[in-house]
């Protein structure tokens, strides 16, 4: 498929994510407080080596050079996280000034050079003194979700258009207070219930007080999806797939639809019930100005007995001989296609952005360059399928890759590398591979040069 930038429409907003906790590092400097990723990475045995975040790719003191970069590739939109315990190291009542004062020069910065910030409110690293008293587990959450809002809106709302309130309900719910294997390590049904419950809550309260706080801003939140396919054309695979579905595609996104957590098709949701008070399924309703999907791979689902509350297992894509990323996950670029036309059924929301999409492969460098042909393919075909998608009709508006730089991938360290630029986190110098220059050439105007991509 050949295609332009200009075939996405002026309006059409292309961008690079991040993370704080995965590039920022300063983790203890300036009264910062600590952070459940803090915790979590430097306890023995909990990530890939003992790998930590605590200087990561050094973002606190490079981000200048960082952003310039971002600039020079033509990038037009940054969409990045804010750490909560570094403007309020409790994570509520006093807050840092120094903390403010290094996103302050984010945004200033950003601004300066044309780039959009985008904000995203919650990337994962809850302040560790909120989870010394449950952190998503206690419904006292939703009070200090709101208040950290309401500052950061009073705080950087003069100057930021975009706000994410969430990212990836179900993976941080899910990894974090269900299996154990993200911060806080966590386990066990009822974690997970009543976290993703006050998550689901505090995803649309967070919405309506930005939207209330900040007449004339965007705000949406983010959503993991996997498009899901039944192993075997057969009655038992395929009821599994739909609970699978159910639970990764559809937990977040269908409360806040106004549709209700989807039981039906998932009856271990009923569940949910001693963490739900009156006056919740009005609350768990908002109508976002956009929704953020984020999308990698599609799993393949089968019945099995093994597991008893779902009743089904993923056939592992190392299983199935397909082309894999360094995260064993396929590349089947179709699955953004699909994904977006699922999103795209819900009514309520005026459109949709993939807030995140890319890949880790092995890069070597050589002689000071990266040649990533694998990830250029990768992300020249799941564009070329968010186009097609958008010719069909669906209301999608924008595309940020994951990542800008190499960065820490959370419970597998330094390990996978999904950035357009390439970081020796030994040095801390950057190398753009050519995955960056692809991306930052398309993103020039057409007008400019006619960027023409061959498959
Ligand atoms: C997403 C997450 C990112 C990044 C990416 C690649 O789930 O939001 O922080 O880690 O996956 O695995």
């Amino acid at each position: 498929m050949i295609y332009t930038k200009e075939d996405f429409g002026e309006d059409f907003k292309w961008g690079v994510s991040t993370a704080a906790y995965q590039i920022e590092g300063g983790y203890n400097l300036d009264g910062k407080g600590k952070s459940v990723w803090d915790v979590f990475s430097n306890t023995k045995g909990k990530t890939f080596l003992g790998q930590n975040g605590n200087i990561a790719c050094d973002f606190y003191h490079r981000y200048a050079h960082d952003i310039a970069l971002m600039s020079q590739l033509n990038i037009p939109n940054y969409r990045f996280s804010i750490s909560w315990s570094r403007i309020t190291p409790n994570g509520w009542g006093a807050a840092n000034p120094k903390g403010i004062e290094f996103y302050n020069k984010i945004i200033d910065f950003c601004l300066d050079l044309g780039i959009e910030p985008w904000i995203t409110l919650y990337h994962w690293d809850l302040p560790y003194e909120l989870e010394k008293k449950g952190g998503w587990t206690n419904r006292q959450i939703i009070n200090w979700f709101s208040d950290y809002v309401q500052f950061c809106i009073k705080t950087f709302g003069n100057r930021v258009k975009h706000w994410i309130i969430l990212n990836e309900p179900m993976v941080f719910t899910g990894a974090g207070y269900f299996l154990g294997v993200h911060a806080p390590g966590k386990k066990g049904l009822t974690n997970f219930l009543a976290a993703a419950h006050h998550a689901a809550l505090c995803q649309a309260e967070g919405g309506r007080i930005v939207r209330s706080m900040l007449p004339g801003s965007i705000v949406g939140t983010t959503f993991s999806c996997s498009y899901i396919e039944a192993f075997r054309d057969k009655k038992q695979d395929i009821l599994a797939s739909t609970r699978v579905d159910a639970l990764l595609n559809r937990m977040f996104v269908e409360p806040l639809a106004g549709m209700g957590y989807p039981i039906k098709d998932l009856k271990l949701l009923q569940r949910l019930e001693p963490f739900v008070k009156d006056g919740d399924e009005s609350r768990l309703a908002f109508d976002m100005d956009f929704i953020g999907v984020q999308n990698y791979t599609r799993e393949v689902v089968a019945w099995s007995y093994l597991t008893p509350l779902i009743w089904a297992k993923i056939i592992a894509a190392k299983k199935r001989n397909v082309e894999t990323t360094v995260m064993n996950w396929e590349v089947y670029p179709e699955c953004i296609y699909q994904m977006l036309h699922k999103f795209n059924a819900y009514k309520n929301f005026n459109r949709l952005i993939v807030t995140e999409n890319g890949a880790a492969f092995p890069d070597v460098v050589i002689d000071n360059k990266v040649n990533d042909e694998k990830r250029k393919k990768y992300l020249h075909e799941h564009i070329a399928q968010v186009l097609k998608a958008k010719q069909e009709g669906v209301n999608v508006k924008g595309y940020f890759v994951w990542s800008f730089t190499d960065n820490f991938e959370w419970a597998e360290g330094y390990q996978p590398r999904f950035g357009l630029v390439h970081v020796d986190f030994q040095t801390q110098q950057r190398i753009v591979k050519s995955s960056g220059y692809w991306y930052g050439k398309f993103l020039q105007s057409a007008a400019l040069e006619n960027t023409v991509l061959k498959n």
